[in-house]
């Protein structure tokens, strides 16, 4: 499903090589935009617009943002995907100061530093969408092993809000998107953790993962075209007056208001 609602729209996916990132580029594609995607390795088909730069470090992120600007200018629509969690099973005392600055430095600052260079330029021409991808974490923290990852989304979900009221009377929207589980390589490599960590079989870790969600009420994770839909939606002038908003897609995992 595409309409042609972004042609001629310059778009950037950060973290846009694999899982929601591609699902996300190939959709804002379909709809006719054009789409620089940033990674540290290239997807898997030709991309001829790819960036490559590690997000998670000040210099990549600076490195990134001038190869977007020499692409195609100033961005119509900023779409942060990068990010995921490294740490240990083991809880809070598990995690040390490097992991913190880790799961720190991958959620929440490579948006905090795109934003900071390419955002000027969409409020200085007077229009731009921006979205960030945070996680239903930020709402319902898994202690076990991504007690950090959930406050990093925590902390970029409010810098999105805060982001968003600041440029809103200059003409640039700013929405957040909370994914619950998403069947992703991402997702996978989380539950391999868990197998190797534990000792236990996919089927176990998956079990486990669904049991501390508290299951999935539409009896699935997402599929990341699902989640990419939305972003679609947000990004496109059919969401002219959408914006500090908070979008969750987790097939009813969330059961509170
Ligand atoms: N999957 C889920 O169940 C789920 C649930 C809630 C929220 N989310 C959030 O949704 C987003 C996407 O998740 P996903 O499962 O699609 O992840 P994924 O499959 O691991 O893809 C992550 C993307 O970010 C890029 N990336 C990772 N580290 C980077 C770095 N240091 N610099 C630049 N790019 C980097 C990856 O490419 P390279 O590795 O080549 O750099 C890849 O393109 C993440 O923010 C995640 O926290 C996912």
């Amino acid at each position: 499903m595409s309409s042609n609602d972004l042609d001629g729209r310059f778009a950037v996916v950060a973290g846009g090589s694999k899982g929601l990132g591609l699902a996300t580029a190939r959709r804002l594609r379909g709809a006719g935009a054009a789409v620089v995607t940033i990674a540290r390795t290239p997807p898997e088909t030709a991309d001829p617009l790819f960036v490559r730069a590690d997000l998670s470090t000040p210099e990549g992120a600076s490195a990134a943002a001038a190869a977007v600007t020499e692409r195609g200018g100033v961005p119509d629509v900023l779409v942060h995907v990068t990010g995921g969690s490294r740490a240990p099973a083991g809880g809070y005392a598990a995690l040390d100061d490097h992991l913190w600055q880790e799961e720190l430095g991958l959620n929440l600052l490579p948006a905090v530093r795109l934003d900071r260079a390419l955002v000027p330029g969409m409020v200085a021409r007077g229009s731009g969408a921006v979205v960030h991808v945070t996680s239903i974490q930020r709402r319902m923290p898994l202690h076990d092993s991504t007690l950090a990852y959930a406050a990093a989304k925590s902390a970029l979900a409010t810098y999105s809000k805060g982001l968003a009221n600041e440029v809103a009377p200059r003409g640039v929207r700013v929405n957040s998107v909370a994914p619950g589980f998403i069947r992703t390589d991402g997702a996978e490599h989380l539950l391999a953790r868990r197998m190797s960590e534990g000792g236990i079989t996919r089927e176990a870790a998956l079990g486990d993962l669904m049991q501390v969600l508290g299951g999935i009420p539409l009896g699935r994770p997402a599929e990341p075209e699902e989640v990419a839909e939305l972003i679609a939606f947000l990004v496109s002038d059919r969401a002219s007056a959408v914006t500090a908003a908070e979008y969750i897609v987790d097939g009813g995992t969330i059961r509170t208001l």
